[in-house]
């Protein structure tokens, strides 16, 4: 069974998607880290954004694995790499690329194919994964996102301006709903489930029941037929 969480950046996707998939003893997939590993991979090389042949030989050469919540390439160990400013101020040009998404997507659905997954990102309940049984599509206000990332960055011990960190919100904003291919798109099958107000026990907890809800309708429709 796969269970797609989709919905934009500061909406509380990956936290309560780990958290979804440890109740419910699933995997989880995060198909950012898949493409801030090419960005990373990229920029290692020096190969320059707009190159988009170039781009889709580095997503086809690389090994992204994950293991025990690290992410490595070529069995290299790379999750903070991954989220230093410079990837995730790179990551949109090489979200954008079609070759760089199509293999993405082929390998997404690969890694997935022999489990049980909650895969996290952008486009898994409208193009990766459009028949999953179980879709949801988190949202936040805009105020209420940038609160939760300044939040995180003081946390990491970075300083943050707040109304920096609306505009560059707002910057990706528009990047996830306007890129030609994998925009950010709520499927018309998906639960949307507002955030705000809420806090991440009672977010994952309503995600739960609906999972556990049509995890048992999947079951008893396998047995029928
Ligand atoms: O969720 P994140 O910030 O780690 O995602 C990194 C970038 O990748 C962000 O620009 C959105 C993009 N992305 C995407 O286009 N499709 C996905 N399935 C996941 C992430």
């Amino acid at each position: 069974m796969i269970i797609t969480i989709d919905g934009p950046a500061g909406a509380g996707k990956s936290t309560a998607s780990k958290m979804l998939a440890g109740r419910l003893g699933f995997q989880f997939l995060d198909t950012g880290a898949m493409y801030r590993a090419v960005t990373y991979s990229a920029m290692k090389k020096k190969i320059p954004l707009a190159d988009q042949q170039a781009l889709a030989a580095v997503a086809a050469e690389i090994q992204i694995a994950f293991l025990a919540k690290r992410v490595l390439i070529n069995g290299r160990d790379v999750t903070d790499e991954i989220r230093t400013p410079e990837v995730t101020q790179n990551v949109a040009a090489i979200a954008d690329s079609p070759p760089v998404r199509e293999h993405l997507v082929k390998l997404q659905r690969e890694i997935a194919k022999n489990g049980n997954f909650v895969c996290e990102g952008r486009d898994q309940g409208t193009v990766v994964f459009p028949n999953s049984p179980c879709k949801f599509f988190l949202t936040a206000s805009a105020e209420q996102r940038a609160v939760r990332r300044m939040e995180q960055l003081t946390k990491a011990g970075q300083t943050a301006d707040f109304q920096e960190i609306v505009a560059q919100q707002n910057l990706r904003d528009q990047q996830d709903f306007e890129r030609p291919v994998g925009q950010l798109k709520k499927a018309d099958d998906a639960i949307e489930i507002d955030t705000d107000h809420k806090t991440i026990g009672e977010v994952v907890g309503e995600l739960e029941a609906i999972a556990l809800l049509r995890m048992k309708s999947a079951a008893e429709q396998a047995e029928l037929s």
